[in-house]
């Protein structure tokens, strides 16, 4: 007999055909009545397949009793009630590690554009302003830059390194010390007013909610660079976009937004912002990745096993 799970949200292709061929999974998104689908499945359903925004709250979990475990798709949870979890002793996973290399790629790539005005010089290109215009104008170069990396992580290590080899000097806030090279400022204050560039790869949740806000940027100062690869809950959004209108830095470059897909519109007109729709993880290889080690952690807990990416 299949275990019975239900899936959150519409998950890529590859994951869900191998969801299917190991379980009997039961799509939350396509049912028209919530509630009456959740009821029909309830005594049943011993798993829940969720990802990044979706997650799953208290009162999924008590919808569904005989829940034992919870696989996201991802690596942050921060849309899981993790306490609501733990009480109602209900396993969760995620997929670390599988993603830091593609992760930590497009954290360097919003670094590149951010500073260099790729985007922006192509847009220049396109509108024939080469020609009647002349050169696009300087940017900023990486090499020399300091790149403060707030939430030295694995991710953060990861973009660490990448930063390195583009001849960038690195350091760090962590809420622990690590034990590395790169020097340590005590707070993301601090770690600001010492950077060029300031990479936030902090975990979301509660405890980084609104984390760089009007006295991180001040620090950052007028010359300096805001990179979000985390969660648009730790940046308060609407003081960024004053800070970027108004000069007060000099440029941002996002992956992540609050309320993500519908992001402020306000982001649209925003010229020195170089923007991704949440592509950190987004490749055919990662995301396979990702998707196995979701499904591994289901069937390794279904077979009676250790699952192998535990969160809580
Ligand atoms: C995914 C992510 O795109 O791993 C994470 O936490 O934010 C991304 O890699 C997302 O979880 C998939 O929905």
């Amino acid at each position: 007999m299949k275990a019975e799970i239900i899936v959150v949200g519409k998950i890529f292709d590859v994951t869900q055909s191998k969801l299917d061929r190991e379980f009997t999974c039961h799509k939350l998104y396509e049912a028209a009545d919530r509630n009456a689908f959740l009821k029909q499945h309830a005594a049943a359903v011993r798993g829940l397949a969720t990802f990044g925004a979706s997650g799953a709250d208290a009162a999924l979990m008590d919808a569904l009793p005989k829940l034992e475990i919870i696989s996201n798709f991802g690596v942050g949870v921060d849309a899981i009630d993790l306490k609501a979890a733990k009480q109602r002793k209900i396993l969760v996973t995620n997929t670390p590690d599988v993603l830091n290399e593609c992760v930590a790629d497009t954290a360097m790539a919003l670094v590149l554009n951010t500073l260099r005005r790729m985007p922006q010089s192509e847009v220049y290109l396109r509108s024939g302003y080469w020609a009647t215009r002349g050169a696009f104008p300087l940017s900023t170069s990486l090499g020399g830059k300091t790149l403060g990396v707030l939430g030295l992580g694995r991710i953060g290590e990861a973009i660490a390194k990448r930063a390195e080899a583009f001849g960038m000097k690195i350091r760090y806030h962590n809420r622990s010390r690590k034990k590395v090279a790169w020097p340590y400022d005590a707070d993301a204050v601090a770690l600001a007013k010492n950077s060029d560039v300031l990479m936030v790869a902090t975990p979301g949740g509660a405890e980084t909610s609104k984390l760089v806000g009007a006295k991180v940027l001040d620090a950052l100062g007028p010359k300096g660079f805001l990179v979000n690869i985390s969660r648009g809950s730790v940046v308060d959004e609407p003081v960024l976009l004053r800070y970027l209108r108004e000069g007060r830095i000099a440029g941002a470059g996002l992956d992540v937004f609050e309320g993500e897909p519908k992001i402020s519109p306000e982001w649209f007109g925003v010229e020195n912002a170089v923007l991704f729709p949440h592509v950190g993880s987004a490749t055919l290889e990662t995301r396979t990745a990702m998707g196995d080690l979701q499904v591994e952690n289901l069937r390794l807990h279904f077979a009676g096993k250790p699952v192998k990416t535990q969160v809580t």
